[in-house]
């Protein structure tokens, strides 16, 4: 396992931290590697009850690695589908406090916490638009499941900032706290649920998730799709480049 993705377990509670604070935690492919076995290996396990997933330092994950974007993989197909899908498809609780940035990928996996917790400090946004690329993690699906197709379609397509209120009243997290009291607040949440039997709990998420199973792999495969279309196209190249050139992108001189 990755140093990158730190794990503890403590009496049932399985924390999952993002571990790169020096890059906002963003994710590489040792890292979609990381989550995705940490999932898997947290389902089987039966002292995991819940999980709480957080970021090491001030910020939660500033999504995609984009230095790294363009890289081989150290495996044939890119972890980041089958880390997406692990995650979607956890059958225990999961738990997210998310303080700082929480960009792109970094956002879009607070859309399958059963329960979100933000720190009043919480930068989000979904870029997608901005980097010349899609959504992904099954967002397209489960942000309107969320919050409603418009609000959704609204944060889509202007790629805006998402402010720790916003995220609060439309419904993409279920309380704000000062960023202090954050971690403490959602660790005993996380501890609160799993003082009960884990078997009961699984059942209680299988009946929340069915109607939107089969809906979220949809949106994966066709985010896929769509990402295949994007990623390397002209404005794609634009965005990356402008991003490590520190500048502005601009799309009309494409
Ligand atoms: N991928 C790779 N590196 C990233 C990163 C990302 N997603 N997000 C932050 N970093 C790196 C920066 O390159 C910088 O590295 P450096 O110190 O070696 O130059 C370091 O993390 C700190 O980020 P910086 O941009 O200097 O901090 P900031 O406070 O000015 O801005 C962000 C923070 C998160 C707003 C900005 O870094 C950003 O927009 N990141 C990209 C987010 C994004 O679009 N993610 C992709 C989603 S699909």
């Amino acid at each position: 396992m990755t140093d990158t993705i730190l794990t503890e377990n403590h009496d049932g509670v399985l924390v999952v931290m993002f571990n790169r604070p020096d890059k906002k935690n963003a994710i590489n492919n040792a890292m979609w590697i990381g989550i995705r076995e940490t999932f898997r290996a947290a389902s089987e396990d039966d002292s995991v009850v819940s999980v709480l997933l957080c970021g090491a330092g001030e910020h939660f994950c500033s999504g995609v690695d984009l230095a790294s974007f363009g890289e081989a993989n150290p495996e044939d197909e890119h972890p980041f589908e089958s880390a997406a899908r692990a995650v979607a498809e956890f059958d225990k609780p999961l738990v997210a406090a998310a303080q700082g940035v929480a960009i792109g990928g970094g956002a879009t996996v607070l859309f399958h916490a059963d329960i979100v917790y933000v720190g009043e400090s919480l930068r989000m946004r979904l870029p997608f638009a901005s980097l010349g690329l899609v959504p992904e993690w099954g967002s397209s699906y489960m942000l309107q499941a969320n919050i409603g197709a418009q609000r959704a379609a609204e944060l889509f397509y202007t790629a805006q900032w998402i402010d720790a209120d916003k995220a609060l009243h439309c419904g993409i997290a279920a309380d704000v706290l000062p960023d202090a009291n954050l971690y403490d607040h959602a660790m005993a949440k996380a501890a609160e649920i799993a003082q009960w039997p884990v078997n009961s709990l699984r059942e209680i998420k299988r009946s929340l998730r069915m109607h939107h199973l089969g809906a979220i792999d949809a949106a994966i495969n066709a985010e896929q799709a769509a990402m295949m279309r994007q990623a390397g196209s002209p404005e794609n190249i634009e965005a990356i480049t402008a991003f490590m050139e520190k500048r502005p992108p601009d799309f009309r001189k494409l």
